[in-house]
């Protein structure tokens, strides 16, 4: 892309196409990978601000982390991460998703199209709540959808910003120091009365939240309004409000459909169904072809990606044993080295490539400098690429 005849390339690798949003994170950016020639999502961090709530650097790495270990057809992949130098900025890259957010996506479709989408949601999230992650602020623009050659529709879930950050000894701090005002997160329209409470929210705030979404999506209207477009009063009627049932609306959801949503969006996280898994089977029982509670593509996504790395874990601790001694504890006053050697097929590349997965981690996590991380990463890149010996730092 060419902005006033320069060429934008974030960390020596990715071209600047487009903006595609603008966010409470920061831009994101559609970018050609120029090293894989893909087109790529990049997430960028927008300098925190004074008095920000919560931190963003948190919010970001937090969503990074839970996105690297995450892998399923519905939802986005994340492909890379760091920090851009030149731009001083923090990056997450994923992969392009192409298509169009939830609420356009099914304007012109059939009750059945929204039925099918729903349940790709649900695989995902029973996923995710697999691994105890709760997403936390699902809504249309953050489910899209890709319309295939054939006309198919698949759901990518993306923006995993807010995921399990109740979790987080942040939020509890400030839910302890300030909680009339730990329900700021989350869009009003969609967020669980749990989240408006202040109390720890699990995988049924998520069933909440996805039962307003659809409720939206079915009806062409969010369950609840404010009229003065005052946050509060959404909230409040979360809380104490039901909005008139879907079937009232549109009288061409089936009934069952109707009922189910109505039991997402109960009040009281117990009253819902317990588990996604759950609600597809409580679909089944009125289809005459039931869904699949996984399909062989999202059955894959519960296999591991890699077999975990066995018979290295104390090479692994020696590793990280002289990385945190030089970097964490600042002992420059010895020069650590590792030789990794092994004939061809024996590992070596395998073994680094877990290093550096750890060094990436530490960067995005603990908020390592790009001075004290980018040596031992390029070190680490260097020794891949070459065959016999590899010295570190
Ligand atoms: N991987 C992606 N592919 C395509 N568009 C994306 C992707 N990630 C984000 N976007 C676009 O950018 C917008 C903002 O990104 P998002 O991750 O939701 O950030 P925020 O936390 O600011 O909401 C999205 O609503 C979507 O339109
Ligand atoms: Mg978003």
């Amino acid at each position: 892309m060419l902005r006033g005849f320069i060429m934008v390339v974030y960390a020596n690798r990715y071209e600047e196409i487009k903006r595609l949003g603008h966010g409470v994170t920061g831009n994101v950016y559609l970018a050609n990978d120029i090293k894989s020639g893909q087109k790529c999502a990049m997430k960028f961090l927008k300098r925190p601000h004074r008095g920000d709530r919560l931190s963003p650097l948190m919010s970001f790495k937090r969503e990074f982390e839970t996105l690297k270990g995450l892998n399923h057809p519905n939802i986005a992949k994340v492909l890379d991460s760091g920090y851009d130098k030149n731009f001083g900025e923090y990056y997450i890259v994923t992969e392009f998703v192409q298509g169009e957010d939830l609420f356009t996506a099914t304007e012109n479709g059939t009750i059945q199209d929204s039925e099918d989408l729903l349940v790709q949601t649900l695989r995902a999230l029973n996923y995710l709540h697999s691994k105890k992650i709760y997403h936390l602020d699902l809504k249309p623009p953050n489910i899209l959808v890709v319309r295939g050659s054939d006309n198919t529709l698949t759901i990518k879930i993306i923006d995993f910003g807010y995921a399990n950050f109740f979790e987080s000894a942040d939020y509890k701090a400030r839910a302890k120091e300030d909680p009339d005002n730990v329900n700021i997160l989350g869009t009003p329209a969609y967020t669980s009365p749990e989240v408006i409470k202040g109390e720890t929210p699990d995988g049924r705030s998520d069933i909440y939240s996805l039962g307003c979404v659809f409720y939206t999506v079915l009806t062409r209207g969010v369950p609840f309004t404010s009229e003065v477009d005052d946050p509060h009063e959404v909230h409040w009627k979360h809380l104490h409000k039901s909005p008139p049932p879907p079937i009232a609306i549109n009288q061409n959801i089936p009934p069952y459909l109707n009922d189910i949503i109505i039991t997402m969006m109960a009040k009281e996280a117990d009253r819902r169904p317990l588990s996604c898994e759950a609600i597809i089977k409580e679909m089944n029982l009125f289809k005459t072809t039931p869904y699949e509670i996984e399909t062989k593509e999202t059955r894959m996504s519960y296999l591991p990606e890699r077999g975990a790395l066995i018979g290295r874990e104390v090479d692994l601790k020696r590793f990280r044993d002289l990385y945190f001694k030089r970097i964490k504890l600042e002992d420059y006053s010895f020069t650590p080295f590792l030789i990794v050697t092994g004939g061809s097929g024996s590992g070596k590349s395998r073994f680094l490539s877990e290093c550096i997965n750890y060094v990436r981690g530490e960067f995005c996590t603990n908020i390592l400098s790009w001075k004290e991380f980018n040596p031992t990463f390029r070190t680490l890149k260097r020794a891949i690429s070459s065959e016999v010996v590899i010295v570190y730092q």
